[in-house]
């Protein structure tokens, strides 16, 4: 059964309002904030909409930590990895706030919501004044307020995952292109993934609201859109008039010029989205659709619900509606008890799938989770070579796609000047690969017509077609 949300009321945000207020009335307050942030898309979004409640109570965005009042550290605990980074840079804040006493150090997202990990920080990690969890981004406000008058460390996570809060303020990263939440949570459950203990119960916003949001975006500029969801094509209240393909035909319709989404789950792409990309204009041609594994048995053991074979019926059925479409995806090496003959499978789906790239990744046991019970640990030593041979699969792949591009012609959303060679900018195509060709500050924000003449590495290059 799918949790109903429940949106945090009008008196509760409004309650948020008033402490704003009295936040940026106060003499004490931090002037300036900086947001570290961690992770995945949904971290980057969450990150806009705490700097929007931090811009609205008055503070200025510093570029860099050591110049800022605040800094908030925006946390990501899917691996070990990412846990162990964030930990690392807290704590070098510890040497700072030495010299900057005033200095207010906050830790929020994921990490936080785990309890043991709250914990920690809470007994360890003494300096740390503020710590939320991914529920209560929205009470940012009263937590700064009390933590301002009364001097007192705030600690606060609660475990209402059903949550949903409308109308937070957003200070967007991109001019152009825009993060939009249209669900929130996770109820899959695959074996390996911590995300459904720190994310909560799926639940998905009103479609309405959705599409005030898009309207908004699109009336102050934004070409681009990106739905953003742990499991984007489960969105609905269960309701037929409210699903992920509606959603995409009526975003559609109102004049996006471009729609992206992720993730999706390979088991909830059903005929209906696809033909939906397949007719919307404005839908990009990219798919990001992890897969894991390419062995039956692991797939099983990591509750994907869904077999090797499934996987690529749905990609010829993709292919066929949407012949140009990119595909891309991610893996996990080394999930416990994984076979040498286990692991060739997933590299050779890679040869036989083709994707334009993938994430690839080992396997990181998460508390809590139940693969993190199993046996059949695999040595780091050999993890390490998994991953090199899976990555050189990828590298082919995405150089055989780059290959069957050569000639063709993209549509590109110039995004900035290109880094690393002059006079020119780059951009992503419909596919999503990033692709460089001649220009300058003025094509910012344009989507323009290039062919493409080279390619190197993880990129395009192009020439710019004259209209
Ligand atoms: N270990 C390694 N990789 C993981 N992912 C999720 N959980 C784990 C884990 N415990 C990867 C999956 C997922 C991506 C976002 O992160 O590939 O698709
Ligand atoms: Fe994690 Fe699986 Fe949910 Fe993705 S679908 S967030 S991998 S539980």
């Amino acid at each position: 059964m799918r949790a109903a949300p429940v949106f945090v009321s009008q008196e509760e945000l409004k309650a948020q309002q008033d402490a704003a207020r009295q936040v940026s009335a106060l003499p004490n307050r931090p002037g300036s904030y900086h947001i570290v942030t961690y992770g995945c898309q949904m971290n980057a979004h969450d990150s806009e909409k705490l700097a929007g409640l931090l811009s609205g109570m008055g503070m200025t965005e510093a570029p860099d930590r050591r110049e800022a009042d605040l800094v908030l550290f925006n946390t990501c605990c899917i691996r070990d990895n990412a846990e162990r980074r964030a930990l690392g840079n807290i704590t070098w804040l510890k040497e700072l706030k030495a010299q900057k006493p005033g200095l207010i150090i906050g830790v929020c997202g994921c990490m936080v919501q785990q309890p043991a990990m709250a914990q920690k920080i809470l007994r360890q990690y003494r300096f740390v004044d503020l710590a939320f969890g991914t529920h209560n981004l929205h009470c940012l406000p009263s937590l700064l307020l009390s933590l301002l008058t009364q001097r007192s460390r705030v600690f606060s996570v609660t475990d209402d995952e059903t949550l949903i809060a409308e109308g937070l303020p957003v200070k967007r990263l991109n001019a152009y292109h825009a993060y939009i939440t249209i669900m929130y949570g996770c109820d899959n459950y695959c074996s390996y993934c911590i995300v459904p203990y720190v994310r909560g119960r799926e639940r998905s916003r009103r479609m309405d609201d959705i599409l005030r949001e898009a309207e908004g975006l699109v009336k102050s500029g934004v070409k681009e859109i990106m739905l953003l969801g742990q499991n984007v094509n489960s969105y609905g209240s269960g309701s037929a008039t409210e699903t992920f393909p509606i959603l995409l035909r009526k975003l559609d319709a109102i004049g996006v010029e471009r729609i992206r989404f992720m993730t999706s789950h390979p088991k909830d792409l059903s005929d209906e989205l696809i033909q939906a990309m397949a007719d919307c204009p404005h839908v990009c041609h990219h798919l990001h659709l992890p897969v894991q594994s390419g062995d039956n048995e692991i797939l099983r053991q990591m509750n994907r619900r869904y077999t090797r074979e499934a996987y690529l019926d749905r990609v010829r059925r993709l292919r066929q509606a949407v012949p140009d479409i990119g595909l891309t995806t991610d893996f996990i090496v080394s999930f416990p008890g994984e076979t040498q003959a286990q692991f060739e499978r997933t590299c050779d789906l890679v040869d036989e799938v083709g994707f334009d790239a993938a994430f690839t990744f080992i396997y990181s046991p998460r508390e809590g989770t139940r693969a993190a019970a199993l046996p059949g640990r695999i040595e780091a030593a050999e993890s390490t070579r998994r991953i090199e041979t899976l990555i050189r699969h990828v590298e082919a792949s995405t150089e055989r796609v780059h290959q069957s591009l050569l000639g063709t012609e993209e549509l590109v959303l110039v995004e900035g000047l290109s880094k690393r060679d002059e006079g020119m900018v780059s951009g992503k195509g419909r596919r999503n690969i990033t692709i460089t060709f001649p220009g300058d500050a003025r094509d910012i924000g344009a989507i323009l017509p290039v062919t493409i003449t080279s390619c190197a590495a993880n990129t395009l290059r192009g020439q710019r077609k004259e209209r």
